[in-house]
C-alpha cells in the first residue's frame, strides 16, 4: 500500500470548524514527525497517525470511530503497523482512555496538545468563540479561578456550551494544564515557550479589558 498522502488524507476531512480544519491536522503531522524523530520513535507510523487521528471527528468517540476506519484504510499493510497506527489514533485524547502505551502514540498526542497552546492555542480558542457566539472576555482570571474552583473539568463540562465560557475560562479549565502531561522531553521544551506566551496574552487582555493598558 502506497504512503498516505497529504492530498488523500485532505479529503477524508470535510466540514470541520477553523478549530479542527485540516490545517489542524497539518501542524500537528508536522510536530508530531518533529517530535518522533528527535525521541527516535517510528516516523512512518506516527505521520501515518498524525494525517489519520482526527478523521471522525464530528462522531462522538471519534477516538475509536477514527481508530477502525484507519484499520479499513490501511487494510493492506502489514498488520503490526496498522495497529501501531490505530493505537495511536485512539489513545490521542487527553482526558479519554486508553491512555497512550507506545512511544509512537505518545508523540501524537503530545503534538496534539501542543496545538492547542501558545499563539495557535489562543487562536484557536478564539475562533471556537466566535464560532459559537461566546464572548471575548468576561471577567479576570482570578475571578474565574474563583468561580472555577478545585473541579476545572467539571466546570468545563457543566458550562463550555453557555456564552459566558470564554477563552479565558478555556485557559483556567484546560489549556494552562496541558503543558504539564505531556510525555516527552522534546514536546516539554517546545511547550514551555507556548505556556509562557499564552500566560502573557490572557494577562494583557485582563489589563486591556479593564482600560489599564
Ligand atoms: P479535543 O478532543 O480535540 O481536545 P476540544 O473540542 O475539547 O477537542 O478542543 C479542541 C480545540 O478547541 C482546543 O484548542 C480547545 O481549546 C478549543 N475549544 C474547545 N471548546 C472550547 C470552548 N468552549 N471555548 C474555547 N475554545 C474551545
Ligand atoms: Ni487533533
Amino acid at each position: 500500500m502506497p504512503e498516505i498522502t497529504v492530498e488523500f488524507a485532505r479529503s477524508l476531512y470535510r466540514g470541520h470548524d477553523a478549530a479542527h480544519a485540516f490545517d489542524h491536522v497539518l501542524r500537528v503531522t508536522r510536530l508530531a514527525e518533529h517530535i518522533a524523530k528527535t525521541e527516535g520513535a517510528n516516523v512512518r507510523i506516527v505521520r501515518t497517525a498524525g494525517l489519520l487521528h482526527d478523521m471522525a471527528r464530528m462522531k462522538p468517540d471519534h477516538h475509536l470511530v477514527g481508530a477502525a476506519r484507519a484499520r479499513e484504510i490501511l487494510a493492506d499493510e502489514d498488520p503490526t503497523f496498522i495497529e501501531a497506527v490505530a493505537h495511536c489514533i485512539e489513545a490521542h485524547r487527553f482526558s479519554v482512555a486508553p491512555h497512550p502505551a507506545t512511544l509512537e502514540a505518545q508523540c501524537l498526542m503530545d503534538a496534539d496538545r501542543l496545538d492547542a497552546i501558545g499563539a495557535i492555542g489562543v487562536a484557536r480558542a478564539f475562533a471556537y468563540a466566535g464560532g459559537h457566539n461566546n464572548r471575548l472576555w468576561s471577567r479576570t482570571l482570578a475571578e474565574i479561578r474563583e468561580e472555577v474552583g478545585s473541579e476545572p473539568d467539571a466546570y468545563r463540562r457543566a458550562y463550555a456550551g453557555a456564552p459566558d465560557y470564554t477563552p479565558a475560562h478555556e485557559l483556567i479549565c484546560k489549556l494552562e494544564r496541558l503543558a504539564e502531561g505531556l510525555h516527552t522531553p522534546t514536546a516539554r521544551a517546545l511547550a514551555a515557550g507556548r505556556h509562557a506566551f499564552m500566560v502573557e496574552f490572557f494577562t494583557r487582555l485582563d489589563r486591556e479589558a479593564l482600560g489599564l493598558e
